[in-house]
């Protein structure tokens, strides 16, 4: 059976009997918002019901706190988490109180008077810049409003923030746990990461090399197949002498580029990229498009999808594949004349899947792109965290997991 390693050492809430505690949950609620301050995608949310279940069945009451957008000038309306407050009680069944500040007397007194069961939800936390530089006395504030300490964000692991790092001093070690939801993500992770099955293949895509070296890196220890595309590819074309007209191209990582196809080769790790692309005269919906050869790119014409030969060889490497790794779209999906590439696929995941393999899905465009076409339940695992999960991947240790394990 599966066993994580890292599992052992993880202190999940299972374990706790919450009867009579307060606890402090950090959830990460940084969800996309409308421009009428509407939830457009409440994956994050639901996420963290079984924690806040969990310790509500128990007999405890909850204190949820969580960042929301960058706010960079204080306390701004667009930022305020008070527009959670009516959804989250709609998908709790439960009215969930508002604190308008995270920290001071007023969210104190509404923390303390807390009966067993409710849900207290409080301000935006980096409505203070001092969440974001993880101030002690900030976090030490914090930590005053409850008597146990549970981190669940998952998807802000890798900062190492007052709420989501700082604050485990405040607590005893036995007054630390992680929630279902980094418990899962965890699970989810080490499994491709320490346990995956051969042939593994990890699929890496996105506009950026630089966003994605030390990924590719850490997985051509332990991948059999990487797939790239998305705008990264073309450097890797340019690299090996393609010509990629006005395609994407970091000419500063064209050494890195070359740097890792050889390492792929010392370590036999077989590296796809897209044979031929869907290129467009301009980035716009409305675009002149062809198909051509990926290295044959004609002036002034770019890659924007990876074309009908490249989707059906990457499919055919991904549906023999046993673990599969998603992280960044083949093209501009947002479009739909260049998201034939990343439905393609996403089609194979499915149906490697369906056949037996695992498929995580991590970080934030794969995953708004398999929300987007409907394979969300046909993936084994989607993750909730973006940059959390790629820096997982990328074999960093983060802040918010060693936190709570110290
Ligand atoms: C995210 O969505 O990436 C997390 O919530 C972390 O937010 P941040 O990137 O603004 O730190
Ligand atoms: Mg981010």
């Amino acid at each position: 059976m599966f066993q994580p390693t890292h599992l052992l050492l993880m202190k999940t809430i299972d374990s706790y009997n919450f009867a009579g505690k307060r606890a402090l949950v950090r959830v990460d609620f940084n969800v996309p918002l409308s421009e009428k301050s509407e939830i457009t995608d409440d994956t994050r949310i639901q996420a963290t019901l079984p924690t806040i279940r969990k310790i509500i069945a128990d007999g405890g009451s909850c204190i949820l706190m969580s960042h929301l957008g960058r706010p960079k000038d204080g306390p701004t309306e667009k930022y305020s988490l008070k527009h959670l407050v009516n959804p989250l009680s709609v998908i709790l069944g439960v009215p969930v109180k508002f604190a308008d500040d995270c920290i001071g007397a007023s969210a104190l007194d509404q923390a303390a008077s807390l009966q067993l069961g409710e849900i207290l939800l409080l301000e935006n936390l980096r409505f203070y810049k001092e969440e974001e530089k993880g101030d002690a006395a900030f976090a030490e504030k914090l930590s005053k409003l409850g008597d146990v300490w549970v981190n669940d964000a998952f998807g802000t692991a890798h900062r190492a923030h007052a709420s989501t790092a700082v604050i485990a001093e405040f607590f005893a070690p036995d007054k630390r746990f992680f929630g279902t939801v980094m418990e899962s993500e965890v699970i989810a992770a080490d499994k491709v990461l320490k346990q995956s099955e051969k042939p593994f293949t990890a699929i890496i895509g996105g506009a950026k090399v630089s966003d994605k070296i030390m990924i590719v890196e850490n997985l051509l220890d332990r991948a059999t197949d990487v797939i790239i595309g998305g705008g990264m590819a073309y450097t890797f074309m340019k690299a090996r002498g393609g010509k990629i007209g006005s395609s994407l191209c970091e000419d500063d990582r064209l050494d890195t580029a070359r740097e890792l196809l050889q390492k792929a080769l010392d370590k036999g790790v077989s590296i796809h990229l897209p044979e031929d692309s869907v290129i467009a005269d301009k980035f716009a919906a409305d675009a002149e498009t062809m198909v051509r050869p990926s290295d044959a790119i004609p002036d002034g014409w770019m890659g924007l999808d990876i074309g009908p030969k490249a989707c059906g060889i990457f499919a055919e490497v991904i549906r023999k594949s046993k673990t599969i790794l998603w992280n960044g779209p083949m093209g501009v999906f947002e479009m739909e004349v260049f998201q034939a590439g990343t439905k393609a696929i996403a089609d194979a995941v499915a149906e490697a899947t369906e056949h037996g393999a695992y498929s995580l899905v991590g970080g934030g465009d794969s995953v708004a792109a398999v929300n987007k076409f409907g394979y969300s339940d046909k993936v084994s695992y989607v993750s909730t965290g973006g940059g959390a999960m790629l820096e997982y991947f990328e074999g960093k240790v983060l802040p918010g997991i060693a936190a709570v394990n110290e």
